[in-house]
């Protein structure tokens, strides 16, 4: 079993940086309301839903009462893939993006007529900072003889720049059809994604070098003690972890890839490595099941890490009540760039679409399943 009192408990931690990227997010992490102002916020969302014809599109990382909240309003919580897809596919005027400022963009990119609000704009991700679009470009220029592949936690500049987009459920296939046609890929951002990419495909790629700050703190010592303290747990691991913990893994996989491997593999406890906010699902739909967080911390530990990120963190509901009230946070994407950063995400979606067509009739093997 597993607490899913996020805010507090993420409010609680000691960081030993106080030159940390993550310092200013930490700090404005909304504080849990008390029972009654949930209660009250709550309704007051679901009010405001209906009256500005909006929809809730979350990621599995947020607070669990926005998830709870996006299911029983219509809404969706998934992976990333599945969000961009949702929102473009759904009829409401308003997409309320909870989770980090790329899915906000795409959903922006690919329903320019929506108004789409986040519960706060500076819900970024490491890896989309880690990657300026003059830096990437240049290194672009440097390998002007390879297809680029950029993954979705980027910005919209960077997607403009690119040829394919990708997420982490559908990366494997993507990349492996690209080698199929003899292209050679500049990866970019996430090292420790590529790699493992590039492991499974055999595909020729350069790599940016970039990582996320949650992922990148899971430990192989202390998990290897940890599988040892439960020796029939099953491990499920977010490709985002380094090289030696997915190594360790029974399953990697996308968010949405952990929880139906949660759900399909015949086990009663899983060691789990990725954000914490994702236990609140995984419990959910498999009530009878135990969850266990992976390490991030002990004897390698390099920082106060708890599997926690930030800007997730920043997903409130009582920033989120004001921000529909108000219409503010809204997303805004240069013209010129969306135009030109719709072409590599539409690829994916229209691959992946196929792809799911093809599997439904027993066509493909499942390379990228958990
Ligand atoms: P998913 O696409 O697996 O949901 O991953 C998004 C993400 O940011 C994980 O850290
Ligand atoms: Fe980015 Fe990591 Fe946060 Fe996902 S968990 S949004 S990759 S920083």
């Amino acid at each position: 079993m597993t607490d899913n009192s996020l805010p507090n408990e993420i409010m609680d931690i000691e960081y030993e940086s106080p030159s940390c990227p993550t310092n200013a997010a930490w700090a404005r992490i909304p504080k849990e309301p008390s029972k009654s102002e949930r209660t009250e916020l709550i309704a007051r969302v679901k009010q405001l839903l209906i009256e500005k014809d909006a929809v809730m599109v979350s990621h599995y990382y947020v607070h669990p009462d926005l998830q709870d909240l996006a299911i029983e309003t219509g809404g969706c919580v998934s992976d990333s893939l599945e969000m961009a897809r949702f929102g473009r596919d759904h009829k409401a005027k308003t997409l309320i993006v909870s989770g980090v400022k790329f899915m906000g963009e795409t959903a922006k990119i690919l329903s320019p007529e929506k108004t789409v609000i986040m519960p706060d704009l500076d819900a970024n991700c490491s890896l989309d900072l880690g990657c300026p679009i003059d830096e990437f470009s240049a290194f672009c220029d440097q390998h002007s003889d390879r297809k680029v592949v950029v993954y979705a936690n980027t910005s919209a500049a960077v997607k403009a720049r690119t040829d394919w987009m990708v997420t982490s459920s559908c990366a494997l296939e993507i990349v492996n059809h690209l080698k199929d046609q003899g292209e050679k890929i500049l990866w970019a951002p996430d090292k420790h994604l590529g790699r493992y990419i590039q492991e499974k495909t055999g595909a020729d790629m350069v790599f940016w070098e970039g990582s996320c700050i949650v992922h990148d703190e899971f430990k192989a010592v202390e998990l290897i003690e940890l599988k040892k303290q439960h020796p029939d747990a099953k491990v499920l691991v977010h490709p985002e972890s380094p090289y030696d913990v997915i190594s360790l893994a029974d399953a990697v996989g996308s968010t949405s890839a952990i929880l139906k491997a949660a759900t399909e593999i015949d086990a009663t406890t899983f060691i789990v490595a990725t954000d914490k906010g994702m236990f609140h699902k995984l419990q959910q739909m498999n009530p009878e099941k135990t969850f266990i967080e992976a390490p991030t911390a002990g004897n390698s530990a390099t920082c106060k890490s708890c599997a926690s990120c930030p800007w997730m963190a920043m997903n409130g509901l009582a920033n989120l009540a004001e921000a529909l009230e108000k219409g503010l946070n809204k997303i805004k994407v240069d013209d010129s760039i969306r135009e030109r950063a719709k072409l590599p995400i539409d690829r994916m979606l229209d691959f992946t679409a196929k792809l799911a067509e093809q599997r439904k009739s027993g066509i493909v093997p499942n390379i990228g399943a958990a």
